[in-house]
Formats: C-alpha cells, structure tokens, sequence
C-alpha cells in the first residue's frame, strides 16, 4: 500500500494540521509504503517572498520531524526536487475539464475573500492530483477540507484511464479521521492559517500558547450557571488531546456549573503543553542540526524521484510522446 501526502509550506503548523494531517500521516507510516513531501511549488500560490519560503520550507520540515515523521520508515522530500511532477500536470491538464476547476471550493473560497486569482490558483488541484498520481498511491490521508481535491484527482485519474487505457494510473482514495475532520479554530470556524484562528503545535512560549487558548470563544454564561459542552470549542479541542474520562469529566462539570470558562481553558492549556512537550525538545535538537534536516530531505528527494521515473514513463509511452 502507497500512502501519500503532502503539506504547503505557508507558515508553521497548527492544531487542525496536526491532527487532520500530521498525525495521521505519522500514525500510517508504520502500515505501508510512507510518501510525504512539503508542497512548494503549491505555496507559490499564496508565498510571493523568497526568502520567506525557503525558511517556511525547513521550519516544516523541523516541524513535521520533531513531531515524529520517521525518515528511517517514510520518504520525505520537498516537492520541487522532483520535477516530473509539473510535467504530469500538463498531461494531466490536457484531460481535466474547465468546469470541473470552476466547481472547486477552494477556488471559489478565495475569490470570495477578494484574492485576484492568478493560472496557478486555478490550476492548483491539478497539480495536487499529479502528486498523488506520480506515486502510484493508494491512500492518502488529509483533512476534510482536501476531499473535493482528492475527488477531483480520481476523476481525474479515471478520466486518463478512460481515454489512453484502463488501469494505467492508480485511482487514490482519501483517508480522512473522522474525529478530527475539521478541528475549530479560537474563533469556532475551522482552524486555519487564512482566518488567523490557529493554535501552533510550537507556539513560541508557554505564555503565548496560554493566551491564544484563552482567547477561545465562549458564551457568557455566568460562572455559578451549568454550562452546554455540546457546542463548546474548549470542549472539541479537548477532545483531540484528552482520555475519554478526562472529556466525561470535563462535560460533566460543564452541566454542574461552578467553574468559569477560565478554569477549562487551563485543563486545556495544560493537556495541549504537556501533549507537545517531548516534540518541542525533539525540535530544539533539530533546530541545532539543520544539516540533518537538509540531508533527510535530499535523500528523500532522490528516492521520490526514483519511484516518479515508473509512472512518468508509463505516462509519456500512453499519451505518445514517447515510443
Ligand atoms: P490552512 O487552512 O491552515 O492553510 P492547509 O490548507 O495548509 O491549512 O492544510 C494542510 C493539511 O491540514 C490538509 O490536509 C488539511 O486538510 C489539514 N487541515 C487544515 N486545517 C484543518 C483543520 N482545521 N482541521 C482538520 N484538518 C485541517
Ligand atoms: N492542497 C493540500 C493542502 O492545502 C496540500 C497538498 C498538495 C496535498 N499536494 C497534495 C495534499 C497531495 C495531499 C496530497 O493541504
């Protein structure tokens, strides 16, 4: 089994990465063929300054390592060391109907936000469906936001069968957790680095950390009054670090009333500390030795590109420009 996924490099980590993303992707490392690459040429999207993309790009790096990515057991590279994968775009482009890009949420999310969109934008799933497809891969865990994309990919994927031969690119399936599909951000939408919503795995200092987490949204129910978990943030993000007994205690006391929001936010800003404490020390040995990092990634890049040569070749022999 193929298992492939792919992060862009537009800022540090948060909580919704971590979780719909990292996470998962650690967690799969150790039941197959493990594929993860830092999206690059997908940031230049969004990132328009050079010198801030080549540190996003070992900061992730340092990031996606100390929170467990094994390079002993997943390749990891940056996604630009291997350029096959903008070729298979083109190809891939030439059998993608325009309709199908104008449909997409993200898209659509974006010129809503007012963002003037350029080719790149639009072309962006395409590009992400060349990804997967580059490797042959069978599963690929993201978060719920990604599932258009990877819908996309397979009717992509399914649309080059159709026309140059079946079965000659493997059509990838999503593996999204359910729990933590889409994790809430301070504000209650989805976490995100576009919404300036997110808790970062490494915030820079405790006290930070502890002030974002007190800035989550509440309502204002008095401190005597009981209180509903169902539609509480401080809840939904306990969740995602606490035993389920710790969560049934949690609710419980909600619906006792006693304690201000405050106090959960605490037990919450302690479970979030002391879950990235061993990755934080983890990162602070990395940060000393970023020509590990590098070399991690240079010899990922060389094995990515290795497996590309198989599915690049068999493209270019179907659509015929080669014998
Ligand atoms: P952002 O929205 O912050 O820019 P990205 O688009 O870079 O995040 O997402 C990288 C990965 O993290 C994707 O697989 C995405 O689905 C996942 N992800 C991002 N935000 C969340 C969230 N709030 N909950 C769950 N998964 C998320
Ligand atoms: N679009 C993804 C995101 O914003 C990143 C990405 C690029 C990706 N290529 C991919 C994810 C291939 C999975 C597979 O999160």
């Amino acid at each position: 089994m193929r298992i492939l996924s792919g992060i862009q490099p537009s800022g540090r980590p948060h909580i919704g990465n971590y979780f719909g993303m990292m996470q998962p992707s650690i967690a799969l490392q150790n039941e197959g063929d493990a594929f993860y690459f830092i999206a690059d040429f997908h940031s230049l999207t969004s990132t328009h300054d050079p010198e801030q993309l080549r540190r996003n790009v070992l900061d992730l790096a340092i990031d996606f390592l100390a929170s467990g990515l094994d390079p002993e057991k997943a390749t990891f590279w940056k996604q630009s060391d291997v350029p096959e994968v903008t070729e298979l775009s083109w190809i891939l482009s030439c059998v993608t109907p325009m309709g199908m890009l104008e449909r997409c949420v993200s898209y659509k999310d974006k010129i809503a936000q007012g963002i003037s969109p350029s080719h790149g934008l639009f072309a962006y799933p395409v590009l992400q469906a060349a990804d997967i497809i580059l490797f042959d891969s069978n599963v690929v865990p993201v978060g719920k936001d990604q599932k258009q994309h990877l819908e996309l990919t397979r009717d992509i994927a399914n649309k080059f069968n159709d026309r140059y031969g079946e079965d000659l690119l493997v059509v990838p399936e999503p593996r999204i957790r359910e729990s933590a599909a889409t994790v809430p951000g301070l504000d209650g939408r989805k976490m995100s680095k576009s919404y300036d919503n997110t808790i970062e795995i490494f915030e820079e200092t405790e006290k930070k950390l502890r002030k974002k987490i007190m800035k989550i949204v509440t309502d204002s129910t008095a401190v005597e009054d009981p209180k509903d978990p169902t539609d509480s943030y401080i809840v939904q993000l306990y969740q995602l670090f606490a035993t389920t007994e710790q969560v049934s205690e949690m609710e419980d006391s909600f619906r006792a009333g006693g304690e201000g929001y405050g106090y959960y936010k605490q037990a919450l800003f302690e479970s979030i500390r002391d879950h990235f404490a061993p990755m934080r020390e983890k990162r602070e040995a990395l940060l000393q030795d970023t020509g590990y990092v590098e070399d991690v990634l240079a010899e990922g890049a060389k094995k990515a590109r290795e497996q590309a040569q198989e599915v690049i070749e068999r493209v270019r022999s179907a659509v015929g420009i080669r014998p």
